[in-house]
């Protein structure tokens, strides 16, 4: 039997086709799970595909606008799915954005009050939205997307980015602590190198930090992985089916490195 049958799962920042939100979803329904997908409002071509995609598997879904950053737009979500599905069992905290340049002394303050709100501030607000629904059924699963720069820091990455997802662990471990003996899970996923658009981003810094192609910095990056390669989003989504999975069910707290092997800095 699929493990998350009867489940109800909403994922964040899932409509871009080649993100890492959108192969946790398609994961998701494949064991299963009713998928809500959400995004930015301009995103919303993308998720009416990805809601396609979901029913083309087989499972219920339904697409709903929210801007992580906007608290009465995560309200109206939370309330427009427990009106169409009665339930939340899983949230994924996926939104996320690589903002600002590596070197620290550039970066200004809306890179720093734009990271916050949206790697940071919109994983708690959604995660307050949403723990008293798990609350009221007995239990539920929070994984939030970090990053193996959650772990430590390295070159070529600004300290925006570095910064909100060590944050992002921190809350991740207080809402493990707080809501354990109500059956409330919750874990942090680190991606190393994963291929997205946020992905090309990083190569674009590491190719101008030292001056390289970014034929050369892709190459430089996986010189860095010990398995060789940067891996397809669809590898985040099988840690995050796991740990949504009654095979996980003994597990809270834990900050779960997806990356080859990659080291995660200092
Ligand atoms: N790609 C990687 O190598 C990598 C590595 C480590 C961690 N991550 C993390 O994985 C997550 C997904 O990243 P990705 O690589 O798929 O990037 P991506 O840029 O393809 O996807 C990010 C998604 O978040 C959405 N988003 C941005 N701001 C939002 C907001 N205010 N409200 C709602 N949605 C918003 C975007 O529209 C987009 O769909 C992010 O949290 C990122 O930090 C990625």
């Amino acid at each position: 039997m699929k493990p998350l049958l009867q489940k109800v799962a909403l994922v964040t920042g899932a409509g871009h086709p080649k993100g890492i939100g959108r192969a946790i979803a398609l994961k998701l329904a494949e064991q299963g799970a009713t998928v809500v997908v959400t995004d930015l409002a301009q995103a919303s071509e993308d998720m009416s595909g990805a809601v396609s995609q979901l029913k083309g598997q087989g499972v219920e879904a339904m697409a709903v606008a929210v801007d992580v950053t906007q608290k009465t737009q995560i309200e109206s979500c939370v309330q427009q799915v427990l009106n169409r599905f009665g339930q939340i069992d899983i949230l994924v905290n996926n939104a996320g954005v690589g903002v600002g340049s590596s070197d620290f002394t550039e970066l200004s303050d809306q890179d720093w009050e734009l990271s916050f709100k949206v790697n940071v501030k919109g994983v708690a607000d959604f995660s307050q939205a949403v723990i008293p629904v798990m609350q009221a059924q007995g239990g539920g699963s929070i994984i939030n997307i970090s990053s193996l720069l959650g772990l430590g820091a390295v070159e070529a990455i600004p300290a925006c980015y570095t910064a909100t997802k060590f944050a992002v662990i921190g809350l991740t471990k207080q809402l493990a602590v707080n809501y354990a003996k109500q059956n409330i899970r919750c874990n942090a996923v680190c991606p190393g190198s994963i291929v997205t658009q946020m992905h090309s981003t990083t190569l674009e810094l590491i190719a101008e930090e030292h001056g390289i192609s970014l034929e050369e910095a892709q190459a430089l990056e996986d010189a860095n992985i010990p398995m060789g390669y940067s891996a397809e989003p669809s590898v985040i989504g099988d840690a995050v089916a796991y740990l949504a999975s009654p095979a996980a069910r003994y597990m809270t707290g834990v900050s779960l490195p997806v990356a080859g092997g990659m080291s995660p800095g200092i």
